[in-house]
């Protein structure tokens, strides 16, 4: 089984919106798929509430209870586990990056919100630096430049890597979550939903490589 985290020191960077993304992404190709909801917000919980499809499966938890979460998970069949923390600073973050076989952290691509990834950096020092890769989300289609110019910063600054998938500011992602959806399934050919498959083609295979690595 493996499990990737959304983590960050801010709020409303989109680690919700990967993570709802991600498991579609996931649940699609095959993959038994759990979300695992950490942040007391339970916005991926109420999220499931008001979808139709059963698939994947969202569990609200305790970061306290986070292991026998995952061990439950593990023992219900699931091969991936992705989990949901809360934007504030609390125990959440720390605990999901210390079981994480990857840590995605969303940031928009602005100066203001890359400063923050010095928290990030911090925590996951603290959680033993698990794999982890900063994802670029929210900017404008065509602003390549300040993609590149964020990940620079990104990596010079912090030492954090970029993930190679970037998402952009789309209208999907926050049409979708109304209908307890992802954007894939809104508009199977829409530009958000190929972002987010790209997003998952990377975070598979990167899971997979670190984990023959380590066997
Ligand atoms: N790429 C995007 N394009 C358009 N809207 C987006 C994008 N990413 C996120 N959003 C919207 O921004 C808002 C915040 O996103 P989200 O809930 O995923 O953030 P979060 O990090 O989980 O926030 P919190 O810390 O409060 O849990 C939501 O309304 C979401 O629909
Ligand atoms: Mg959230």
């Amino acid at each position: 089984m493996f499990t990737i985290s959304l983590v960050g020191q801010k709020g409303g960077t989109g680690k919700t919106t990967v993570a709802l993304g991600l498991a579609v992404a996931a649940a699609r190709a095959g993959l038994e798929t759990a979300i695992i909801d950490l942040d007391p917000q339970a916005t991926a919980t109420n999220w499931r509430d008001r979808r139709e499809v059963e698939s994947p499966a969202v569990v609200s938890a305790q970061a306290s209870r986070l292991k026998q979460t995952l061990e439950a998970a593990r023992a219900g069949g699931a091969q991936l586990v992705i989990i949901d923390t809360a934007g504030r600073n609390d125990d959440s973050a720390l605990n999901a990056a210390r079981h994480s076989d990857l840590v995605l952290v969303p940031t928009r691509a602005n100066v203001v919100e890359i400063e923050t990834l010095r928290a990030v950096a911090d925590l996951l020092r603290i959680a033993g630096n698990p794999p982890a890769r900063v994802v670029l989300n929210g900017l404008h289609p065509s602003a390549t430049r300040t993609a590149d110019e964020a990940r620079e910063m990104v990596q010079g600054v912090f030492g954090l890597e970029c993930a190679p998938v970037h998402l952009c500011h789309r209208q999907a992602y926050a049409d979708a979550p109304v209908t307890g959806q992802a954007p894939q399934e809104l508009d199977e050919d829409g530009k958000a939903g190929q972002e987010l498959d790209r997003l998952y083609q990377f975070s598979i295979e990167f899971v997979n490589k670190v984990t023959i690595e380590h066997v």
